[in-house]
């Protein structure tokens, strides 16, 4: 097996370039595996914090009860509860908490913020949302995808907003070698630095990434569907930016472009009526609560990998 020098940071999905599929693996032969859910304790006797400056659901419950069942104490820190960067430096607090923290996870806007907190911690530091990444999802969607899907099944779409989700799932993707075709409207294409970093990767492993502003094109004939709501945390400011979107609703009409079998996903909280009609994300080609679930089985991986690397390699030579 050829060696691999593990991350000591999820901050965006390539970080874990070199091992995404075994941490997808892993996560998929976990969650099968009740003997190893029940005996397996790899984060017994560490603390994990979790610092959110924007609400959450999924992503806090997934990250709470994994480090729990993986035999860790979670504690949960809002920003308003902690001093950081009202009073204390995103350093000295990186600092502070590395004493006793096993691991951090942090959700916050600029993504300078989280990069700053793992150049500081002497923990490892997971991304669990930033303005321009969200490793966790795109981990999640991976599996959810290779749970069901090959390659050969057609292209993952996306449409609408060039966002963080996109930006890992793009990442994600070309790391799995699957194609991807995104649609977002004029003005709202993803970052070109992620989509350079992203070309590279799918040109490594054959897989393609194509841009369109037209939300047909992009679904003829895919396989996956994805989307994610027009306006994200921290940018409902930005009243005018949904008028963008019109032409861009996951509806019947526009889905029945795709394969018969095609997969709905949503990385969740999804607007009814906007993005998604209920019709496509209640239909059994919708997965988006099985996506939400594998949030902690992929979570779990990603934790065992950082806080406890050899009990993540036993695990996985032994599936
Ligand atoms: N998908 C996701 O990150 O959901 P939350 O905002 O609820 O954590
Ligand atoms: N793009 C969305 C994702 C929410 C999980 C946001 O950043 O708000």
């Amino acid at each position: 097996m050829k060696s691999v020098d593990y991350p000591r940071n999820l901050l965006s999905i390539d970080d874990f370039d070199d091992c995404f599929s075994d941490v997808v693996k892993w996560a998929i032969s976990y969650k099968m595996d009740e003997e190893a859910q029940r005996d397996f304790k790899p984060l017994d006797g560490m603390a994990i914090g979790s610092i959110y400056e924007k609400p959450s659901t999924r992503t806090r419950v997934s990250f709470e009860v994994g480090i729990t069942r993986l035999g860790g104490q979670p504690l949960t820190l809002s920003k308003n509860d902690i001093q950081l960067g009202s009073s204390e430096s995103v350093a000295d607090t990186a600092a502070v908490l590395s004493r006793y923290l096993d691991g951090i996870t942090y959700r916050c806007f600029g993504h300078d913020a989280v990069s700053e907190l793992a150049e500081h911690a002497t923990v490892p530091v997971i991304n669990a949302l930033s303005d321009l990444h969200h490793p966790c999802q795109a981990a999640a969607d991976m599996m959810t995808i290779l749970e069901k899907r090959k390659p050969d099944q057609g292209h993952i779409a996306w449409v609408g907003d060039g966002n963080n989700v996109l930006h890992d799932l793009m990442l994600a993707a070309a790391m799995c070698g699957f194609d991807i075709f995104y649609a977002t409207p004029e003005g709202f294409e993803p970052n070109p630095e992620v989509l350079d970093r992203a070309r590279r990767i799918s040109a490594e492993n054959g897989s393609k990434i194509l841009g369109t502003n037209d939300p047909f094109e992009a679904v003829t004939n895919a396989g996956v569907i994805y989307t994610d709501v027009f306006v994200s945390m921290g940018e409902e400011h930005l009243d005018e930016k949904s008028d963008a979107f019109q032409g861009f609703q996951v509806n019947e009409f526009l889905v029945s472009n795709a394969r018969p079998d095609y997969m709905f996903l949503h990385c969740l909280p999804a607007h009814r009526g906007d993005e998604v009609t209920d019709e496509v994300i209640d239909s059994p080609n919708s997965a988006v609560f099985d996506q939400a679930e594998n949030r902690m089985w992929a979570q779990m991986s990603i934790l065992t990998l950082l806080c406890n690397e050899p009990a993540w390699a036993t695990y996985r030579d032994l599936v």
